[in-house]
């Protein structure tokens, strides 16, 4: 096999603690994790020409070694030894980047998922998720997807059973958060509020949605800063139109709001894209191995 297409999934954080600080400079975190089939297309062309290329549809998006595609793909070659190797990655980008919507994350983890099975390497899902590590916090739990918790500096993963049928709506203001300002707050303040992650995984073992949307919760949603504005007006309007519940997603400034199914999902979309350029809806989804 020389060509594939994969799909990259978004994902979205049901909930986000932030438990602590560790030696290495990361945060402990506690957060469960949701993929949903908003997605990246990714195309790869296997050569022999030992370069890895990317283009894509992102223009401000680097197309050198700086693209976490291309480290990707730079981290299996590696591991398999072959020098030679060389591929053509084209992207096809829908999931805004710097959203807290793991978009370059699930890039990378679909780039290993498909020269593994390009090759046949045959490497486990756990080494991949090792080598996903090396890339950045999230990729991890791309590798797989689905319903996941995430502890450690995220990559301590426990796969869950899928959530129940529901709609995500996502919409992303247009503006970026800085990821360092955001952990920054979160050290300085004593005593904030957490998630109720057991509750919350208690309600995805027992299947309970209402379990789940009641408790959706992300530790950055409160620090000061102009994302905490937007979310409070989108997370507003969401519930308006409908929504379970609502949160931030990661590091923001996407928000999403849980429906009950696609009729409503879709005219709550509709209705917050008159005043948000990007909004989506979105089902859970995980990407086959
Ligand atoms: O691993 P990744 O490149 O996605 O992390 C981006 C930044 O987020 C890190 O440089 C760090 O500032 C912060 N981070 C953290 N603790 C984590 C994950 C990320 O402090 N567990």
């Amino acid at each position: 096999m020389s060509r594939i297409t994969a799909k990259a999934y978004a994902k979205l954080n049901l909930s986000l603690d932030v438990t602590g600080t560790r030696p290495d400079g990361y945060h402990e975190m506690c957060m469960l994790m949701q993929s949903v089939d908003l997605c990246d297309e990714v195309k790869i062309n296997l050569t022999r020409t030992g370069e890895i290329r990317v283009r894509t549809n992102f223009r401000f998006l680097p197309s050198d070694g700086r693209n976490i595609a291309v480290k990707a793909a730079r981290a299996f070659f590696d591991v398999l030894g072959e020098k030679d190797l060389g591929a053509d990655i084209t992207l096809k980008k829908r999931i805004p980047v710097c959203a807290g919507l793991g978009g370059g994350s699930s890039d990378a983890a679909a780039v290993l998922r498909a020269l593994n099975r390009m090759l046949g390497a045959k490497l486990s899902p756990e080494r991949l998720e090792e080598l996903g590590r090396g890339l950045g916090s999230d990729v991890p739990f791309c590798i797989r997807g689905g319903t996941q918790l995430a502890e450690g500096r995220g990559d301590e993963l426990r796969i869950l059973p899928a959530l129940p049928d529901c709609v995500f709506v996502i919409c992303k203001p247009p503006f970026s958060v800085s990821t360092p300002e955001l952990f920054r707050h979160v050290d300085e303040r004593r005593g904030h509020t957490h998630p109720d992650t057991e509750g919350m995984l208690e309600a995805i073992e027992r299947g309970e949605l209402r379990g789940v949307t009641q408790r959706l919760y992300n530790v950055f949603e409160d620090v000061p800063g102009r994302h905490r504005g937007a979310a409070a007006e989108i997370k507003s309007r969401m519930l308006d139109l409908g929504a379970m519940g609502t949160a931030m997603s990661g590091t923001g400034p996407s928000v999403f709001g849980v429906f009950e199914n696609m009729e409503q999902a879709e005219a709550a979309r509709k209705a917050l894209s008159q005043r948000w350029r990007d909004c989506f809806a979105a089902c859970p989804a995980a990407p086959e191995l």
